[in-house]
């Protein structure tokens, strides 16, 4: 049974629906639904509830997003490639006005110069870069510790 304040919206953005098959030396084996199902459980052992959301469309994400408040307390982003130039996203994350984290499976700081930019940095709680699936339970640990305030 949820108490208040315990829902998390994971959303996952452009080219995320590959995973499993796309460079699995970066981002691993698994895929979108098997790590959405990690995550759930992640989610469960915080006493957290998590919802789920993917899409490759930047107007469908910033949409979502505006919806967000009404149906979360939280927000884990790992917009992808978005989250370098998305200008759009950053604000309808701002406009959300809800507790975020950044989170990516691989080590954007270590990679390519235009991935070491977030346009979104800033407006979270945190981020986690580089560890893979279990880079999520970080997240939603630092989350839990926001909605705890
Ligand atoms: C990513 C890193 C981004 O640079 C990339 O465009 C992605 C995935 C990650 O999870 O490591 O699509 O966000």
């Amino acid at each position: 049974m949820s108490s208040a304040h315990n829902r998390v919206a994971v959303m996952h953005g452009v080219n995320l629906d590959t995973l499993g098959r796309r460079d699995p030396e970066i981002y691993g084996t698994e895929t979108l639904s098997q790590l959405e199902y990690r995550i759930h459980g992640y989610a469960r052992e915080l006493d957290l509830e998590a919802s789920f959301f993917q899409t490759n469309h930047e107007g469908e994400f910033c949409e979502y997003m505006h919806r967000v408040p009404g149906t979360a307390d939280a927000v884990l982003v790992n917009a992808g490639a978005w989250t370098h130039y998305s200008w759009a996203i950053r604000d309808a994350l701002e406009i959300a006005g809800l507790p975020a984290v950044e989170v990516h499976l691989s080590a954007v700081d270590e990679r390519e110069d235009w991935r070491r930019v977030s346009v979104i940095r800033d407006l979270c709680a945190g981020t986690v870069q580089g560890k893979g699936v279990d880079g999520y339970r970080e997240a939603l640990e630092i989350l839990k510790g926001e909605l705890a305030g």
